[in-house]
């Protein structure tokens, strides 16, 4: 592997390890049963938009425990980061949560007031975003920005302000190994390079120490090289300070490489939920098969790889299946398209599915549906 940037330096003694590293020691499977510090169940949510109703979530269940740090992955418009910003009261109007509750230490996040959801946002849970750039304030130093969130919730947090804020931000991007945090403390964003902001972006959220981030998609646009330093800080950091960690992605390469457990979700679903190496080992969902069939491992020649049949539903569709994936499922029977099935969030290795890899389809009930032959399956 490329050496890291020459922008980055190895981080202070305690701190994250900069650039390609290790992979991170995975938690030990009972930590898997542990309280969860967040505890997703039932949590539906649309956008009713002048087009009609947009059913992006639906019945969804998961958990996260403390410390763990989990994959969320599924295609484009599976609804990801829909869950996510729903989750951090950030939804965009037009979403209306119509069943649920997202319990974070003991708090159902979906009921809270704006009031409370701003005093948790960057101190109890923080979020990294896809595009930094766009994330950034494009005309404030990246200092002050960061000095900005340490003195919104120094009165809540307690925070001794002795110290200079400024101190603070220069530890704040030394503790995500950027090189010379006096000087680039002053910088403004358009004066760094993508990893750099991306890295910005990772002292912003951490800053306060909150015990779960959510990082949606956070090394989009990032060479291999500078991804793959991205993620060990975030991997590193979560670990040493005991962060869940919400990853998000649609590679599921990248989330085996990083994540203790992965949530699979399709169209709005969730479908999935295992520790990552159950997952691989074992998958049970029609879905998960082919979406590990479609992506390139180690071993995997080109002529191996077979993308999921079909597409995402529309999820406009007031038709849509019970499984919205019926229609791309050569396991799917009746049972599938007017019965919707559920994750148990309880279960180590969960499945929403009728009839899971693990099964054979019902007798007599024949497939409805023939996808392209996949020669991981056939
Ligand atoms: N403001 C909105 N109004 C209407 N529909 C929306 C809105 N925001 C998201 N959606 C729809 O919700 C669904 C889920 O979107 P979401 O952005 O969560 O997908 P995603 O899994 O994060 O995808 P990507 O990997 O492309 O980021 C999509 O069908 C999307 O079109
Ligand atoms: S077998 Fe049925 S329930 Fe399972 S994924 Fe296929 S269509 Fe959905
Ligand atoms: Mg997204």
């Amino acid at each position: 592997m490329n050496p890291p940037r020459s922008d980055f330096v190895a981080p202070p003694q305690g701190g994250a390890p900069s650039g390609p590293a290790e992979p991170v020691p995975r938690l030990p499977l009972e930590k898997a049963t542990a309280v969860p510090l967040l505890d997703v169940r039932d949590f539906s949510l649309e956008f009713r938009t002048r087009s009609g109703t947009v059913w992006a979530l639906e019945a969804i269940n998961f958990q996260v425990n403390k410390g763990e740090i989990v994959g969320l992955v599924g295609e484009s418009g599976s609804g990801k980061s829909v869950l996510s910003y729903a989750m951090l009261g950030i939804s965009d109007r037009a979403a209306k949560v119509t069943s649920g509750s997202a319990v974070f230490g003991g708090m159902d996040l979906l009921k809270a007031d704006e009031g409370t959801l701003a005093n948790l946002r960057g101190r109890e849970i923080s979020m990294i975003f896809q595009s930094p750039r766009t994330a950034l304030n494009p005309i404030r130093p990246v200092g002050l920005q960061i000095q900005d969130v340490l003195r919104r919730h120094a009165a809540a947090t307690g925070a001794d302000l002795s110290r200079s804020l400024k101190d603070r931000a220069v530890q704040a991007l030394r503790e995500v190994a950027i090189a010379d945090p006096e000087r680039r403390v002053n910088a403004y964003p358009f004066e760094m390079s993508g990893g750099m902001c991306q890295r910005v972006m990772i002292a912003l959220a951490l800053a306060c120490r909150p015990s779960l981030l959510v990082a949606d998609e956070p090394t989009t646009g990032l060479d291999v090289t500078t991804q793959a330093a991205v993620m060990d800080l975030i991997t590193g950091l979560a670990r040493v300070r005991n962060m869940a960690t919400i990853f998000i992605t649609h590679d599921l390469a990248l989330a085996a490489d990083y994540c203790d457990r992965i949530i699979v979700m399709h169209a709005g679903h969730a479908v999935e939920s295992a520790p990552t190496e159950a997952l691989f080992a074992r998958p049970q969902h029609p879905y998960t098969a082919r979406l590990m069939s479609s992506t390139p491992g180690e071993h995997s020649s080109i002529a191996s790889l077979a993308p999921v049949p079909g597409n995402l539903p529309d999820l406009k569709r007031s038709d849509l299946p019970a499984c919205r994936f019926a229609e791309r499922c050569e396991r799917a029977t009746d049972r599938c398209r007017s019965e919707r099935p559920v994750l148990d969030p309880t279960q180590i290795h969960s499945v929403a599915c009728w009839h899971p890899l693990t099964s054979e389809p019902d007798a007599g009930s024949a497939p409805a549906n023939k996808p392209t032959p996949d020669p991981a399956h056939a």
